[in-house]
């Protein structure tokens, strides 16, 4: 890849060393700095779960399980309750005693404070899942982890990222929520970068969902100040409303956006599966969008 994407790593491990007012599960979800409640973020998990149910499903319950930058653990707690073992790192405290909290009755799962920059564990894993991490790399970052990914998989092992993506390029937002935005066309050359050409894409609806909640957020507090910046009723009233006229606001109007050429939500999300091994899957591409 010609160019080099640089992040503050300190700006990053800051921002998730405090998890919104003790909300790690909205953190881990991103549902926090807007107010957005926590069925917010329980809708985009039940959503994402729907999009990726068939590549899960075909792992073998005897599988070991890697989980990077595991949040709060949401996903920990899934790949515990259907696979052997799972190994999930975290590099926040506070997100990693979350996800301790969470995962108490489950006796297959280890939780490791790391940087996903540090040498992983070994393999080999039938499942690797790196849910919204690479977001938080330089592109020479994280194309060296997913090369050390695909090193531990399984023989027919696969391994899912998710990450929220542009149009175009790359987009840096900077100060206190440090991150790199990549486009789908970048990320596939990032796993090309790596190794690995052959890629199945698929849009994350679930995010949609939220992020046209964050956007409007957004949008009232730049357009009506006088209302509280802060302010969970708000955040909550404002996906109620969204929920209860859900065929129009997640269906109808980003569709009729989409027809006029509008990206809207701006921000989106793709999952991206990647096997060892599979020559098929460079001919099987799914649809980017
Ligand atoms: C958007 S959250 C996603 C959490 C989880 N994967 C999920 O889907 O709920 C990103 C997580 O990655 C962690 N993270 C960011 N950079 C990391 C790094 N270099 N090493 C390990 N974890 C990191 C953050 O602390 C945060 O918990």
């Amino acid at each position: 890849m010609s160019r080099e994407n640089r992040i503050d790593y300190g700006a990053v491990r800051s921002y998730f060393a405090r998890p919104s007012d003790g909300n790690a599960d909205c953190a881990s979800y991103m549902a926090h700095a807007q107010d957005l409640p926590e069925s917010a973020a329980n809708d985009r998990f039940r959503k994402e779960l729907e999009t990726m149910q068939d590549w899960v499903a075909a792992v073998g319950p005897s599988s070991r399980v890697l989980d990077i930058g595991c949040g709060s653990g949401t996903w920990t707690e899934l790949f515990a309750g259907r696979f052997a073992s799972v190994i999930a790192l975290e590099q926040s405290p506070p997100m990693l005693e979350a996800a301790r909290a969470r995962l108490a009755p489950y006796s297959n799962v280890e939780l490791v404070n790391q940087d996903a920059r540090d040498p992983l564990p070994p393999g080999p894993f039938g499942l690797v899942f790196v849910g919204g991490l690479c977001m938080y790399l330089s592109d020479s970052d994280a194309t060296t982890l997913v090369r050390s990914v695909v090193e531990r998989l399984a023989d027919g092992g696969c391994v899912i990222f998710r990450e929220s993506t542009i149009a175009d390029g790359y987009e840096r937002p900077q100060g206190a929520y440090q991150a790199i935005y990549r486009s789908v066309d970048v990320y596939r050359s990032l796993f090309r970068e790596a190794g690995l050409p052959g890629v199945i894409v698929r849009r994350n609806q679930g995010y949609t969902r939220m992020e046209i909640a964050v956007e409007l957020v957004e949008l009232r507090r730049r357009r009506v100040p006088i209302l509280p910046h802060t302010s969970p009723f708000l955040g909550a009233l404002t996906w109620r409303l969204l929920r209860v006229s859900s065929p129009v606001s997640f269906g109808l109007l980003p569709r009729a956006f989409a027809r006029l050429g509008v990206r809207w939500p701006r921000l989106q999300n793709h999952f991206f599966m990647l096997k060892k091994d599979d020559p098929q899957q460079s001919l099987t591409l799914e649809g980017s969008s």
